[in-house]
């Protein structure tokens, strides 16, 4: 094995993102008993915690599952067969919560958007007045596969509101990277991965219910044990959940959370700002556009699309082999055309240069000839408000 392939690679993938040594070590702590008063005082700091990254007084569940198994716990406690359900899809992982959606029996309507756009304000309307009293409002709120955030949420709560149906947001991909206040926002059931934003390994998915969403699942019948959210609720009454939880993640995503708030969540919300502003303009300096464009732009997954000739496969093994960096590349139909970094958690200058600087010298030896220290200099005009 050579030198270069012993280096820690820098994971700038849009999950799973780079997990600090203090998380790390976290998980080295001694299994506990998960019934016994250790493990009380652990996952009540956990709630309390995301309670706080969330901005929710609303009850907070912790799922040893990824952000998937969230998400069908999410509309699986929510929604009957035969309940109609708006998703509106604008990418692959809309279309997945549509899907999870689906699997409930449930009549999922979902106004469509091309990729790199959300559906508009009136077609999400127009969704909910045909449907036969929706159940909920489902959305993504960051759109992974093409870096889309869709800013739009309180209008799209009073949307939900207006025709009494949920609001459920997947923040997979964003929470604890840009504004969410779950609360002030009404979203009544929030998701979120740990992998992401949050800063810790994949395996935990986190999610906070609203008394209405509570409410709802009074008249839904579990479809399986491990999902049964309720279950949870009763649980947590002894600061416990059902089965045994993955102590080594609660471990990690405890340390997580107290790094949050060390910082502070409106200074890490500036900093993911900060650092997706000096992505986009070194790449724009370069000649290099993003995927979604204005307003859409994401601050935690940025989406660039490739010049002419230059091959999805070189460029990524090149920048992982040669410079130790991974992103990610496009999905679906964007696949080879686009590629995507991660600017989640640990985001910094250090990280954001050296990111910048080694997809600048990959393109090079892609065959796409840029100037680097051009591409740098842009991304240090926004990291010196750092
Ligand atoms: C917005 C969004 N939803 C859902 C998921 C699925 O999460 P997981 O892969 O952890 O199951 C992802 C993963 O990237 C995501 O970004």
């Amino acid at each position: 094995m050579g030198v270069d392939a012993r280096m820690k690679k820098l994971v700038m993938l849009p999950g799973p993102t780079n997990v600090s040594d203090r998380v790390l070590q976290a998980m080295l702590n001694s299994i506990i008993n998960h019934r016994g008063e250790e493990f009380h005082a652990l996952y009540k700091r956990i709630r309390e915690g995301c309670q706080e990254v969330f901005e929710t007084r609303n009850e907070i569940v912790v799922l040893s599952a990824s952000g998937t198994g969230g998400v069908d716990a999410a509309v699986g406690s929510i929604l009957n067969p035969g309940d109609y359900v708006i998703v509106p899809s604008f990418g692959e992982f809309s279309s997945r919560l549509g899907e999870s959606a689906s699997f409930t029996g449930a009549n999922l309507v979902n106004p469509t958007a091309e990729l790199g756009q959300v559906p508009s304000l009136d077609e999400i309307d127009d969704a909910m007045r045909k449907s036969e009293k929706p159940k909920a409002l489902c959305v993504v709120y960051n759109e992974t596969s093409t870096g889309v955030t869709w800013r739009q949420l309180k209008e799209l709560k009073d949307i939900a509101s207006k025709y009494g149906a949920l609001f459920i947001v997947d923040a997979i991909s964003v929470l604890g990277g840009d504004e969410l206040p779950v609360d002030k926002l009404g979203v009544d059931i929030c998701i979120a991965g740990s992998q992401k934003c949050l800063a810790a390994p994949p395996g935990l998915v986190i999610l906070s219910f609203s008394d209405d969403a509570k409410k709802a699942m009074r008249d839904v019948k579990p479809r399986n044990q491990y999902f049964d959210i309720p279950r949870y609720f009763k649980f947590a009454e002894h600061d416990e959940t059902p089965s045994t939880p993955s102590l080594p993640l609660f471990f990690a995503l405890d340390e997580a959370l107290k790094i949050i708030q060390e910082e502070g969540l409106e200074k890490r919300i500036r900093r993911h700002s900060i650092c997706a502003r000096a992505f986009y303009s070194a790449f724009e300096s370069i000649g290099m556009p993003a995927f979604a464009q204005g307003k859409f732009r994401s601050n935690v997954v940025i989406g660039i699309n490739y010049p002419k000739g230059v091959d999805d496969a070189k460029f990524r093994s090149t920048l992982s082999n040669k410079f130790s960096v991974m992103v990610g590349g496009g999905f679906g139909k964007l696949k080879g055309s686009m590629f995507r970094i991660g600017s989640m958690g640990d985001v910094g200058s250090a990280i954001v240069s050296t990111t910048v600087g080694a997809c600048a010298q990959a393109l090079n030896v892609s065959g796409y000839a840029c100037d680097a220290s051009k591409a740098l200099g842009s991304a240090w005009n926004e990291l010196k408000e750092l």
